[in-house]
């Protein structure tokens, strides 16, 4: 028997965390890896904003650090549990405590949210260095995204010995900030450099991480590769260039234990792979909760920010066309005015064809993944994803734009995929209405040959799309790093 290793522990820095608020899956991430590390003899907290409301959902919370003057005002930090998950939530009322969203207020981004999220990565640096009053201290610093990127930089700045990971989730996002805010944001002076924190003339939290971490991961292999690319690392593919022997790509899970065909509590019927009949019942559900008519063709889903990134103008051009050919679409996201505009005017166009519900809703999320047939992501560029990880789960195929964490886990219904067993879904290139137009008729011909869907289906939802393998490549890196000290 091989000895058993210390226990470890990881501090895991991040804006936001399931179940306590999320924005998009950098939260799912957050709350989901610490579950799966604990297996690994990693053991987490995560720190994060006491936002309005996040105290309270804690349980057996106490104070366990706090500061008469956090950039402008008293912190202190609560450490409790919620679901399993020890969070300690940074109460700073003149950071935190504001109406609107967690990053953004009615008048577009807060102004101070560079100063909102430095403090953040200044506390997490302390953290390292002075532990929490419970006796608790870090092992190592795992940065999520850009809100957390000065945080290696901190430690790197106070010469500290606990190691860092970064780990990117979306390199359009970098915390810019103007170059008079360095003293503001204690940030040293003589840094203000190409090889430290400056960004065309200013401050970049996400390049201070990037530069400064002892390592960079990102959700996907692929995406790794294309960070290094113009079109991908948004000014950064020199700094990823640079650095690519500290890079590594780890694909995201999901919670299998939420999102389980067999036993979610939110959707009309459970299903598997053994009664894939009873998907039937909530593919009607769905028809009838979004008042379309009988679809002959498939039933496709759309779970979505409506950003530039996920490709929704596209799928805008292409819908007619899948319409004629006989398929349906309903469709979940919040996001562009525009693009809401334009949806909106395409189901108005095709009431009995179209359904789109403008807004955020979990528990309808989890009846279209149910009722769906196909979810189609045609982003543009998608460093993981997970909406196409909920269709391989819930036998709703996924078409996906074979870019980034899209590319590493579908595997398409070409003639070699099917040939060689392996076929998921479908992954279309380039990333135009054109190829997106051809990936939803190949759609509609796999489901008029229902032998073909069906065992496709059946490999999809028996697809590895869980933690388990993901969370030891973390665990390893972890180890190897700590060894290396
Ligand atoms: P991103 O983080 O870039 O938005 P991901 O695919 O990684 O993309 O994660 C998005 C997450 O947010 C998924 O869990 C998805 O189901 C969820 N989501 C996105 N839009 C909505 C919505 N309007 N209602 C409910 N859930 C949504
Ligand atoms: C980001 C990315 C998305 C990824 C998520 C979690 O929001 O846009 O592709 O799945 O982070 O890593």
């Amino acid at each position: 028997m091989s000895p058993r290793k210390p226990r470890r522990a990881v501090l895991s820095v991040a804006s936001e965390c399931v179940p306590l608020i999320k924005t998009g899956g950098l939260a799912d991430v957050v709350g989901a890896l610490p579950k799966a590390l604990k297996e690994l003899g990693w053991q987490t907290r995560v720190l994060m904003p006491a936002y309005p409301g996040v105290a309270d959902r804690l349980r057996a919370v106490t104070e366990v650090w706090s500061d008469p003057d956090l950039f402008g005002g008293p912190a202190a930090v609560l450490s409790g549990t919620v679901g399993g998950l020890r969070v300690l939530a940074l109460s700073a009322s003149h950071l935190y405590d504001r109406a609107g969203g967690i990053y953004q207020g009615q008048e577009g981004d807060h102004p101070d949210n560079d100063l909102r999220f430095a403090a953040l990565s200044w506390v997490a640096a302390r953290l390292c260095a002075e532990g929490t009053r419970d006796g608790w201290k870090p092992t190592l610093l795992h940065a999520h995204d850009w809100q957390a990127g000065l945080a290696p930089a901190y430690l790197r700045f106070a010469e500290s010995s606990t190691p860092s990971v970064m780990t990117i989730h979306n390199m359009a996002f970098q915390g810019i900030a103007p170059a008079d805010r360095l003293e503001a944001l204690r940030l040293p002076r003589q840094e203000f450099h190409h090889s430290s924190l400056e960004y065309y003339g200013q401050i970049s939290a996400l390049k201070a991480g990037l530069v400064h971490a002892d390592r960079i991961t990102t959700v996907s292999p692929s995406y790794a590769e294309e960070l290094m690319r113009p079109e991908f690392g948004f000014g950064l593919e020199g700094v990823i260039i640079e650095r690519s022997q500290a890079l590594s790509g780890i694909v995201n899970g999901i919670d299998t234990s939420v999102w389980n065909p067999a036993e979610d509590a939110a959707i009309p019927q459970n299903y598997d792979t053994a009664q894939l009949g009873n998907k039937q019942a909530n593919r009607e559900a769905l028809l009838e909760e979004f008042g379309l008519g009988p679809t002959p063709g498939p039933l496709a889903i759309v779970v979505s920010r409506l950003s530039h990134q996920k490709g929704i103008d596209l799928l805008v051009e292409a819908v007619p066309e899948f319409i004629q050919l006989g398929g349906s679409l309903v469709l979940l996201g919040a996001g562009d005015a525009d693009l809401e505009h334009r949806l909106r005017t395409l189901a108005d166009h095709y009431p009995d064809r179209v359904g789109v519900r403008i807004g955020y809703d979990e528990p309808l999320s989890h009846r279209m993944f149910a009722g769906g047939d196909a979810v189609i992501v045609p982003s543009r560029f998608e460093p993981c994803g997970l909406t196409q990880l909920y269709g391989l789960r819930y036998g709703t195929l996924p078409v996906v734009a074979a870019t980034g964490g899209l590319r590493d886990t579908v595997i398409d219904a070409s003639v070699a995929g099917l040939a060689g067993q392996a076929a998921t879904g479908i992954a279309f290139s380039p990333l135009d209405a054109l190829a997106l137009g051809r990936a939803l008729a190949r759609l509609v011909a796999l489901y008029a040959d229902p032998p073909t869907w069906c065992q496709i289906q059946r490999r999809a939802m028996m697809a590895n799309v869980g933690w388990t393998l993901s969370a030891e490549h973390y665990a390893e890196l972890f180890d190897e790093l700590v060894a290396s000290r």
